[in-house]
């Protein structure tokens, strides 16, 4: 459903004009209804190529290669017809959700606001399908969620509902940056079990960008290694983890024990260097509070 070939992201600097190459001919391609996830340390390239995809590159950038979504050239496209194939196909859900909901406006506006039938409903049928979004994300105090103003909220809970209001727009692919590394670590799993419960659900695709191997394992079915703007490689969790291709792939799994067992290589290595993370059950939703 997603074909990348060749992309490259120049930008320039606005005072002397100096350009630099930030991603260096990457390719890739999703099925409909998988998940990839992209897997780098921080400054590989892994938000810029969710931003190549979403047209949101720095002002002045320059996009070449080709993003083909369902067929449809995204480089090619006029703003139009790129605004609404924004709007309509892709979802994005940053690591931060304050950034997508209006402080000054309850969260049952910003749901009701994404709905794309919203003209043609009743104020009451709108609230009505709100609250049931909220309870897709496992929300079940629906009434107090719905009044309440973002700051009011967790952290936690505002990523469900941001992850609500993505699933109302009805996308094919969802792009998630690091949707989880702002949240406490037992939230994380919540937020991450929610996320994959929707994408089975609806049967979207997904990008599902982190710095975490172990995260992204779990969540994806194909893994692409990322490493100063270049795809190093790209396979299964199992291929990823049985035959790495790099050193650097190594050094990403040497730094997540949790993924391989007791007396593997990778984690002799770096055991050290990862502490003793873990990835929590799941808890109630409705259990966290304000103030997170
Ligand atoms: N607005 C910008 N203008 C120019 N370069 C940028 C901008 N934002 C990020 N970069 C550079 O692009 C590279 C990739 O950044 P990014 O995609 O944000 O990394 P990641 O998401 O993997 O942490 C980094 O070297 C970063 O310094
Ligand atoms: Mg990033």
């Amino acid at each position: 459903m997603l074909n990348i070939e060749n992309l490259v992201l120049t930008v320039s600097d606005p005072e002397t004009g100096a350009e630099t190459e930030i991603l260096h001919g990457n390719s890739f391609a999703l099925a409909q209804g998988e998940a990839l996830g992209l897997v780098g340390e921080s400054g590989s390239g892994k938000s810029m190529t969710l931003k190549c995809i979403l047209g949101i590159e720095p002002s002045g950038a320059r996009v070449d290669g080709r993003i083909e979504l369902d067929g449809t050239d995204l480089l090619a496209s006029s703003g139009e017809q790129l605004r609404r194939i924004r709007a309509n196909d892709l979802a994005l859900i940053a690591q931060n959700p304050h950034g997508a909901l209006n402080p000054v406006l309850p969260v049952s506006r910003f749901l009701v606001e994404g709905m794309s039938d919203a003209r043609t409903m009743s104020r009451a049928d709108a609230e009505a399908k709100a609250a049931e979004l909220l309870h897709q994300v496992g929300i079940t105090d629906t009434e107090r969620v719905l009044r309440s103003y973002p700051h009011q909220l967790s952290g936690g809970m505002l990523q469900r509902v941001v992850i609500a209001g993505a699933i109302s727009g009805s996308p094919k692919l969802l792009l998630a940056d690091e949707p989880t590394t702002a949240l406490d670590v037992t939230t994380q799993a919540e937020v991450v079990a929610i996320l994959d419960e929707m994408r089975r659900e609806h049967g979207l695709s997904m990008i599902f960008v982190t710095h975490d191997l172990d995260l992204a394992a779990a969540v994806c079915d194909r893994l692409a290694v990322m490493k100063d703007g270049e795809i190093l490689e790209i396979g299964t969790p199992e291929q990823i983890r049985d035959h790495p291709e790099t050193e650097y792939t190594r050094a990403l799994m040497a730094a997540r024990p949790m993924l391989y067992p007791a007396g593997h290589p990778a984690q002799e290595e770096g055991a050290h260097a990862a502490g003793a993370a873990g990835r929590p059950g799941s808890g109630d939703a409705n259990d966290e509070e304000a103030g997170a």
